[in-house]
């Protein structure tokens, strides 16, 4: 059985990913955790009442037991160590931004294109997180023809990591609101539709990593997605208003049989009934809901999904699984 590294243990991510471990083939042997000088030493709860202990990432670390290395640390860690563990001969499945849209680098949701994950010890980019929900729900939906697609997020706040949940209560707690820790604006009974760097264009990285990654995806180079991705106030779940809009006339009973029988996620066909973030924390389906034909060709649906499990560490899991089955 391979045995499998997190890098980035002690994270929202990594502590999931953990989770997901204990509970797969994967984690038949016991996992070897990295992080950074922080947390190095921590000990942290196995199976059976064992315990592991995260070990700090440098040059000194032995790879030589690791096959495949599950990274949830920043852009910069995985830049700087993913390369080395490359050429140690570990696979590495990545979560950061680093290397998901560089040539060659498979960027992979495996209901979509698990076809691009093969065995060999190479970088497997995880996507955005919220790319991945509002692509598992309206893949199926490309049955119908092309569309183009508008898409506001309504994000949560673990998606900016510990410090994210941190923030939020803090201020809950004592209204103590630090700007850059790590939100430009107060979050609790607020929100900001601005999340990442601002680029020339106006857009935010948030919003250019949903443009750029579902093109790379759904390998559809000229697909428009036009978004606006909102921070609000929930701890965990990103939420997202989708509107497609094709070229010719739809049907909505087609829309939901297509729905109803996509892979990985949940169609929710009463109106009255959309998919909620607090209900929906720590499950693995994304939900779809609300489904409305509100124009001769046009579509609109709201989507929910676990940001921390299938934006992230449920990803990657199943990215993992797919690597080992080759
Ligand atoms: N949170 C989400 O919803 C989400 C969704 C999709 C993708 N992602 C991506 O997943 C990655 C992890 O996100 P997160 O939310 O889990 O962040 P997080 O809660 O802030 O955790 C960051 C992790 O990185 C580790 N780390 C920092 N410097 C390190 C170093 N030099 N060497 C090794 N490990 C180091 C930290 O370990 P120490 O505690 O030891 O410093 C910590 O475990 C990020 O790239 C993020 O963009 C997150």
């Amino acid at each position: 059985m391979p045995s499998v590294a997190v890098v980035g243990a002690s994270g929202c991510v990594g502590e999931a990913m953990l989770e997901l471990l204990r509970e797969s083939a994967l984690g038949e042997e016991p996992p070897r955790l990295f992080g950074s000088a922080r947390s190095a030493g921590r000990a942290v709860p196995w199976k059976e009442g064992f315990e592991l202990e995260i070990e700090e990432l440098n040059e000194s670390a032995d790879l030589s037991d690791i096959d495949v290395a599950l990274f949830a640390a920043s852009g910069d860690v995985a830049r700087k160590w993913a390369p080395w563990f490359i050429d140690e001969g570990v696979a590495v499945v990545d979560n950061s931004s680093a290397f998901r849209l560089e040539p060659g680098v498979p960027l992979v949701i495996p209901e979509i294109n698990g076809e691009l994950v093969s065995s060999a010890p190479a970088i497997i980019a995880n996507p955005n997180c919220s790319t991945i929900l509002l692509l598992l729900a309206i893949a199926p939906l490309r049955a119908l023809g092309p569309y183009r697609v508008i898409a506001d997020t309504y994000q949560a706040v673990s998606g900016a990591g510990r410090g994210g949940l941190e923030a939020l209560e803090r201020e809950r707690a004592r209204g103590d609101f630090q700007e850059g820790n790590p939100f430009p604006f107060p979050i609790e009974g607020n929100l900001f539709p601005l999340i990442g760097e601002v680029g020339e264009d106006g857009m935010t990285s948030e919003e250019r990593k949903m443009l750029d990654e579902s093109r790379k995806i759904l390998d559809w180079p000229d697909l428009r997605v036009h978004t606006t991705c909102v921070r609000v106030p929930v701890e965990r779940c990103h939420s997202l208003a989708v509107t497609l809009v094709y070229p010719k006339e739809i049907s909505r009973a087609d829309a939901a049989a297509l729905l109803q029988s996509a892979k990985g996620t949940t169609y929710i066909s009463d109106p009255s009934r959309p998919p909620l973030p607090g209900p929906l924390s720590r499950t693995h389906s994304v939900h779809v809901g609300r489904l409305r034909r509100t124009g001769e060709r046009v579509l609109q649906l709201w989507v929910v999904g676990d940001q921390i499990l299938k934006g992230a560490a449920l990803n990657a899991m199943q990215i993992a699984e797919l690597w080992r089955s080759k």
